[in-house]
């Protein structure tokens, strides 16, 4: 089963993916963990170019292509393998980002994003999304205060940041039964408790409908 997590800035989302996989892991199931950009040598790699701050000459087109090739390296690398073998994938940003970020924050257009998702990613969606949301401005301010380095997209006005929260509730609209919407400005434990209930209610759910179909 893939599952992703998503958010705005400072949702606390990778705090919360690790608490999330030590979960499963006591419930029997083997996880990977990973996240975006990033997750495999290669994608590290272009995650230094992508956050570098100094980067400022970077243009849209080449951000966005740079996060699909860590991506289509990632889903090819990682991600497939570790579905074939039956695992849970657990990832930190994934293609809704992309729709998020650079189609709704850079306003880049979205039927192009889509192309080029489909073809980093060979069509591979995820299971479950879960959208760790928060306002805006809170998110921003915990990220700052929480000592957190600042990436190149962070240090985005809060008008795109805004657009970017405002798309992914759009992404929700359109395709609800994919997407739960968790409440993030609550305390880390609450949080926490909230996404284990949902994954493990899925899970679970999953599980039936397998054992379900091998016994017809
Ligand atoms: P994070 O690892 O702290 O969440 O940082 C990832 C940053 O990259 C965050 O600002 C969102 C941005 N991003 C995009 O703009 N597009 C993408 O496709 C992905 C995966 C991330």
């Amino acid at each position: 089963m893939f599952i992703t997590l998503e958010g705005p800035e400072g949702s606390g989302k990778s705090s919360q993916i690790g608490l999330l996989a030590e979960f499963l892991r006591q419930q029997g199931y083997s996880v990977v963990v990973t996240r975006e950009p990033g997750g495999t040598p290669i994608g590290d790699q272009i995650r230094h170019v992508l956050h570098d701050v100094a980067n400022t000459a970077m243009s849209f087109p080449a951000e966005l292509l740079l996060y699909s090739a860590s991506r289509a390296q990632l889903v090819n690398e990682l991600i497939r393998p570790s579905l074939a073998a039956g695992k849970v994938v657990l990832c930190d940003r994934y293609a809704d980002s992309t729709l998020a970020y650079q189609g709704y924050g850079r306003k880049l257009n979205l039927t192009d994003l889509q192309s080029i998702t489909q073809f980093a990613t060979g069509g591979l969606k995820p299971d479950l999304t879960l959208l760790l949301d928060i306002d805006v401005e809170r998110g921003l301010a915990r990220r700052r205060d929480g000592g957190e380095e600042m990436n190149r997209l962070d240090l985005e006005v809060v008008s795109f940041h805004q657009r970017v929260r405002d798309g992914y509730h759009q992404l929700v609209l359109e395709d609800p039964d994919r997407w739960v919407i968790v409440n993030a400005d609550q305390p880390v434990t609450a949080v926490q408790a909230n996404l284990q209930t949902i994954v493990l209610e899925h899970l679970q759910k999953r599980h039936h409908v397998n054992s379900q179909s091998s016994a017809d």
